[in-house]
């Protein structure tokens, strides 16, 4: 037995083995409640928390709530298929590791640990391009899977340029533009934290942490909390200074649809826009050339006071669906969830908070157990409502309740046929 595996070994004894501590978790509440556990309050708080009064957050999961289904039974559904294609890449289920920053302050290794659960279960691990690991180190994790890269509109033209070089050099072959930071949130939980980089924690936080000595043991022994795709274009590898430049730079309060136009014409591959919540910049972004709209609200993170995102899908959908491929995030927590969001015109999904705390909660293990709960739920629910594959949604499997706003728009549940 080598060095590394006997110390491996001996850490799992001390903290336990993380295969077996996420195969307790049913449900992707379970996984948010052992990663609460495991990890420090501030570090829970990153990735659990969202801007204000987390009022859009929670309008998210009400959304998915509001919405039941309209079952048919003695259907065929012995086989169920839950595969599809996303502006060509193939993925053996419809959901999709987003991109989020910092993903390291959860786990030591958590973007590598995400590129190679997502790339495992058939499916893609966006990484954003704020994470702790470099772009071309975390697709070389991934294995033959597919790779897509998430890009800021730099305020800087050379400087997201050369991302745009990189990326392609790196195999990647979707890139996704993100546009709902003109500037950051206003993350309270955050605040009250005294969250900095490099975490520089007050006392009463440092108390709390030292409760968690996994976490600790990672922080201390896996690579810094940076930001590596700034390091790697020269800017230094200080964490403070790159996260100043990140709140000054990255954030693009002057990028305009001209400058989408312009990646357009410099980026072979398939493109994405991220954070899409109106008819009008669907249209507008589908003139410059994309291939595809997410659907997005950051999770709740950006601007408080923005509705649902499967509450805008449908009318997303209709005005753009028929030119482009249209994915959803934000407040996905159940595989019926997906199948609703699929319901209602979307390709697939994306999910950030998920298998963060999958990440948190037993690293690679965690991650993949995140995408097998929501790939079991998908499967049960495609069986309950009589539905053979993912690919075969569409509206009539959703029944809205009494009183919702698109009620008034459906037949009657007892009038409705579905073939
Ligand atoms: C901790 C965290 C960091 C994030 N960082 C980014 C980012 O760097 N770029 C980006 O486009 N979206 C980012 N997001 C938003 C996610 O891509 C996604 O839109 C959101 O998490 C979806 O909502 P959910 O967490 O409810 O699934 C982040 C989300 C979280 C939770």
């Amino acid at each position: 037995m080598s060095e590394a595996v006997f110390g491996s070994k001996v850490l799992e004894r001390l903290w336990g083995d993380p295969e077996r501590r996420v195969a307790r978790a049913f449900s992707i509440e379970d996984l948010r409640l052992i990663a609460k556990r495991r990890i420090p309050r501030v570090c829970f708080d990153f990735v659990d928390g969202a801007s204000e009064d987390e009022v859009t957050m929670g309008l998210n999961r009400r959304g998915f709530e509001e919405l039941t289904f309209r079952p048919r039974y003695l259907v065929d559904v012995a086989k169920r298929d839950l595969s599809t294609e996303v502006c060509g890449t193939p993925i053996s289920l419809p959901v999709m590791f987003g991109p989020t920053g910092l993903t390291r302050i959860v786990s030591a290794n958590a973007e590598v640990d995400a590129a190679r659960a997502a790339a495992a279960a058939g499916t893609v691990y966006c990484p954003s391009t704020a994470t702790s690991t470099s772009m071309e180190h975390i697709a070389a994790a991934n294995g033959g899977g597919s790779r897509w890269f998430q890009l800021y509109l730099w305020r800087d033209r050379e400087v997201y340029e050369s991302f745009v070089r990189r990326a392609q050099g790196a195999g990647y072959e979707g890139l996704v533009v993100t546009v709902d930071v003109p500037i950051a949130g206003k993350r309270e939980r955050d605040y009250r934290n005294g969250f900095t980089l490099p975490l520089r924690l007050p006392l009463r936080q440092r108390i709390e942490a030292a409760r968690h000595l996994e976490w600790i043991w990672g922080y201390l022994t896996g690579p810094p909390l940076t930001f590596a795709n700034l390091a790697e274009e020269g800017f230094g590898d200080d964490a403070a200074l790159l996260g100043q430049m990140v709140n000054k730079e990255l954030t693009t309060a002057s990028s305009t649809y001209q400058d989408l136009r312009s990646l357009r014409e410099i980026w072979p591959g398939k493109l994405l826009v991220k954070g899409t919540m109106s008819v009008a910049d669907a249209e507008q972004a589908v003139a410059c050339g994309v291939d595809g709209i997410i659907v997005s609200n950051h999770g709740g993170r950006q601007l408080d006071g923005l509705p649902a995102t499967i509450d805008v899908l449908p009318s997303i959908v209709a005005a753009v669906g028929d030119r482009v491929e249209v994915l959803l995030d934000s407040g996905i927590r159940r595989g019926s969830d997906v199948v609703k969001a699929l319901a209602l015109g979307a390709k697939a999904v994306l999910i950030g908070r998920p298998y963060l705390w999958g990440l948190a909660a037993g690293g690679q293990y965690g991650a993949a157990r995140a995408l097998e709960i929501l790939r079991e739920e998908i499967d049960l629910c495609l069986a309950m409502i009589g539905c053979d594959s993912v690919r075969n949604l569409d509206p009539s499997v959703i029944e809205y309740r009494p009183g919702h706003r698109f009620a008034s728009q459906q037949p009657p549940m007892a009038e409705a046929g579905r073939a």
